[in-house]
């Protein structure tokens, strides 16, 4: 049927006759002759009718339109002078056609798929034909390029792809589980795996010593930008390591997938402690593109003769100062802006925020009243203010300051031009994680359960324990963890322990991995990073949803097939199931 795709053609193959097939990008009528721009997932060839060579292909060609599939054969000849388009791979050349076969006609498209602009439903509706556009289809080209690539890397290290159930029991990844009925057993339920994690701890006891798989994973949270309810991880797990290892496979497989790729990334990345990220950038993902760091001033402050100031600093293991410089800010923002900024951190607990202006003749603003010359001396070499930057502070109990300046400074920074360069790929391993986090008064993993913790001695204070665990975050998106596991059975109870999940709780969830833990599992751990992530980063996308074929909404629906919907009254009867009235 085909010689060559669209694309594949060259001066070189002027004079000879081919053949291609695929769809019509547009067509146009230039009063008895015919140009037809003929599509493939290679790019567009342009197509002459002309009745000088077919006057029945000129017949059939008036018929056609967009979208419509054809096969046609015929000759390729160069463009006339001037009718070249430089903007086309091919736009030198075009086909005569001599024969013309309509394969199979389309009706009118919903919507224009070069559009960025269509709206999502319409364009999730009918994501096959979304699909159509090459910039969809250079994305897919990425993300089986870097999926081959992973295979290759990880095969060539002597890891073992190996594939975990689908139905299975709850993982404790921390989101809600996707939850399928059983027939067999009515009332009973499977959990949609939120990771393998508990699987390939089991394939290091079975002593499989590396393990790997491209993972399908589940889980039912908030969606964002860049999360789906249905995602696939790049899962890891090796024996007889310890972190040094396992970073040094995850930096091997971001290395060469980031190089086939096209991207030019260093071999190792920097590292920084959770503690740091936090106390730095306000967050375990900071982005490291830019600078712009958090800078303690809690003891400038705690000397200043505001009453609410003085307070907060009484506090140092609790409450945080800091200061945010903004590079020219001065010249950059209006009042009103720097008004709005208040406005942008108060959505996220901040109860103010205080702002110097560096004018020629010394720090400006109502802040300035409290503090004395010394001190705002001080405050100018700490922070290194230059002449007409601003600097923020934020005040008040350290998690919610962390997270409003760590926010804030992504805000400033994509508001500035030039600060982030958006060509760079920045990696930062985070390290030394706490093992555990008290929520609501609740003690809870910051990684998972199964996270080996650096020592349990010292039980005082739970937040202080720190774990082996580590995060790779790219231009301050988490793009994958990992951790040293527990392989020891009083470790595990132990933690569990210490999370108020009883000896029962801990055998009905996870008795399975609780007796492997006891016939002689090696030392073991891993990473898993997001595939859909990485090519996100790497097709350079601000959704998700581009780099999925078939993704789901906000609502985690999918749009296309009409998943989730009702099912049958017989089936919810095979599985046992009669459903509430909705309220
Ligand atoms: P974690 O929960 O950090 O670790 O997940 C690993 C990586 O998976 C990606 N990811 C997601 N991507 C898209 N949509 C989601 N809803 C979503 N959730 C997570 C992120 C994340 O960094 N079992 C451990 C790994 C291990 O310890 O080996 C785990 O799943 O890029």
């Amino acid at each position: 049927m085909r010689t060559h795709y669209c694309t594949h053609i060259d001066e070189t193959n002027i004079k000879e006759t081919i053949s291609v097939a695929g769809w019509v990008n547009s067509r146009r009528d230039h009063g008895g002759i015919i140009f037809i721009d003929l599509r493939d997932k290679s790019g567009i060839l342009q197509l002459v009718a002309d009745p000088k060579d077919s006057q029945e292909a000129l017949s059939i060609a008036e018929t056609i339109r967009d979208e419509f599939v054809l096969i046609v054969s015929g000759t390729i000849r160069a463009r006339g002078e001037g009718l070249e388009n430089p903007n086309l791979k091919t736009g030198k050349i075009e086909l005569v056609i001599k024969e013309l076969i309509i394969e199979n006609k389309s009706k009118a498209m919903p919507f224009d798929i070069n559009d960025d602009k269509v709206n999502d439903e319409i364009r999730l509706k009918n994501r096959f034909l979304e699909l159509r556009s090459s910039k969809s289809y250079d994305i897919f080209k990425l993300r089986s390029k870097a999926s081959m690539q992973v295979r290759n890397t990880l095969d060539e290290l002597g890891f073992l792809d190996v594939e975990t159930p689908i139905l299975t029991k709850s993982t404790p990844e921390g989101a809600r589980d996707y939850l399928v009925p059983s027939r067999v057993h009515g009332g009973e339920f499977y959990a949609l795996p939120q990771s393998p994690q508990l699987f390939k701890q089991l394939l290091m006891v079975s002593g499989f010593d590396k393990y790997f798989q491209i993972a399908k994973c589940f889980r039912d949270e908030d969606l964002r930008a860049d999360r789906q309810p249905e995602f696939t991880q790049i899962d890891v797990e090796m024996s007889f390591c310890n972190q040094e290892d396992v970073i040094e496979v995850a930096q091997k497989v971001i290395y060469d997938v980031f190089t086939k790729c096209g991207k030019d990334i260093p071999k190792t990345f920097n590292r920084m402690t959770y503690n740091d990220a936090l106390e730095t950038y306000g967050t375990d993902k900071p982005d490291m593109r830019f600078d712009m760091p958090l800078i303690d001033v809690i003891d400038i402050f705690a000397n200043s003769t505001n009453e609410i100031f003085a307070q907060i600093a009484k506090d140092k293991k609790n409450n945080r100062i800091k200061a945010l410089r903004c590079p020219n800010g001065d010249k950059i923002f209006s009042k009103r802006q720097m008004k709005g900024f208040e406005e942008y951190v108060r959505k996220f607990g901040a109860k103010g925020l205080g702002y110097f202006q560096y004018k020629e003749d010394g720090l400006k603003g109502p802040l300035t009243k409290f503090f004395s010359q010394a001190d705002l001396e001080e405050i100018i070499a700490t922070t290194k203010l230059e002449i007409g930057d601003v600097v923020f502070f934020g005040a008040g109990d350290k998690k919610t300051v962390w997270d409003y300046m760590g926010r804030f400074r992504l805000y400033l920074a994509s508001l500035i031009d030039g600060m982030i360069d958006p060509d760079a790929y920045k990696f930062l391993w985070v390290v030394d994680f706490p093992m555990f986090e008290i929520i609501d008064g609740k003690v809870k993993a910051l990684h998972h359960p199964f996270t080996m913790p650096k020592s349990l001695d010292n039980l005082e204070d739970l937040e202080a324990i720190e774990s082996i665990a580590y995060d790779i975050v790219l231009n301050g998106t988490e793009l994958g963890g990992g951790s040293i596991r527990i392989h020891k059975e009083e470790i595990q109870a132990k933690v569990f322990d210490i999370m108020g999940i009883s000896k029962q709780e801990a055998n009905e969830k996870f008795g399975f991995l609780l007796e492997a833990l006891k016939y002689g599992a090696p030392s073991h751990g891993g990473f898993a990073l997001g595939l859909d992530r990485m090519i996100m980063l790497l097709a350079k996308t601000d959704s998700i949803r581009d780099v999925i074929a078939f993704p789901k909404t906000q609502k985690a629906q999918c749009l296309l097939t009409k998943a989730p919907s009702p099912v049958d009254e017989l089936q919810l009867k095979e599985l046992s199931l009669r459903l509430r009235q909705q309220v």
